[in-house]
């Protein structure tokens, strides 16, 4: 079984970094492999790149797992729809320097990236959600599919974040609060009561101050 990361990006390239420097890691697929739907068939870092088109010609579904790594929510479930059309599998990989509650549950297709992650008990991930390193995931939060959690995030006990909703780094969301979907929470916020859908949220503590029509975190 191969592995292709989908995004030869920044997460792609700390997603292939993560595979190639953890023994634990390393003997878990057999070969990687970018999809890059804006290069040309190649090679890049050392690896055959290619867009997406050529990938569904070359592999089937039982030869190969995709890793969706790319940062804007929306753009994940995008990717997440198309890979699924094809009939693939999305590969989870958790760093092994991260902490996994024995009963917290991880989706299909959730990346944890390099250390100090922790992720508590009774946790719920949903499917395609990327989480960077030093986030900390209190217990019985649950995160809806296709999120994207900063750095140094801080999830509190109980909390819900529901899909496709971008965490950035460094927020604080208080426990027991609901986060809407397709919402941003900026860099650094302090969330302190409810988040409603497709807003965005800024600020210590954090306010609703626009809509979040376009979707879109990195403009
Ligand atoms: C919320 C966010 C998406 C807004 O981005 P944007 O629409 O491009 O907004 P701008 O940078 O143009 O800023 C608009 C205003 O909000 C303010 N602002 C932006 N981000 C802010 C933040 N995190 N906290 C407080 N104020 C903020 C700006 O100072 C600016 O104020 P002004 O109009 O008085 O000058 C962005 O700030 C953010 O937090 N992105 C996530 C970053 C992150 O977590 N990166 C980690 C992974 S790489």
């Amino acid at each position: 079984m191969d592995i292709a990361i989908y995004g030869a990006g920044g997460s792609g390239r700390e997603l292939e970094e993560m595979l190639v420097s953890y023994p634990e890691l390393r003997g878990l697929w057999d070969d990687i492999i970018f999809i890059d739907d804006t290069k040309e068939q190649g090679t890049f870092r050392g690896y055959q790149v290619m867009p997406y088109e050529r990938i569904v010609e070359l592999y089937s579904p039982e030869s190969l797992e995709i890793a969706i790594a790319v940062g804007e929510p929306a753009s994940r479930e995008l990717l997440l729809n198309k890979v699924k059309n094809s009939g693939y599998k999305l590969a989870t990989v958790v760093c092994p320097l991260a902490k996994i509650s024995k009963s917290a549950y991880l989706g299909e297709g959730v990346i944890i990236i390099e250390k100090n992650v922790l992720v508590s008990e009774d946790a719920h991930i949903g499917d395609n959600v990327w989480v960077n390193a030093n986030a900390i995931i209190g217990h019985d939060v649950r995160i809806g599919n296709n999120c994207q959690i900063s750095s140094f995030a801080f999830i509190g006990g109980r909390t819900r974040v529901d899909e496709n909703t971008y965490i950035g780094a460094a927020a604080a969301i208080r426990e027991n609060i609901q986060i809407g979907h397709d919402t941003i929470i900026s860099m650094g916020a302090i969330v302190l009561k409810d988040v409603r859908d497709y807003k965005i949220v800024m600020g210590n503590p954090a306010r609703e101050i626009a809509e979040n029509k376009d979707r879109r975190v990195f403009k």
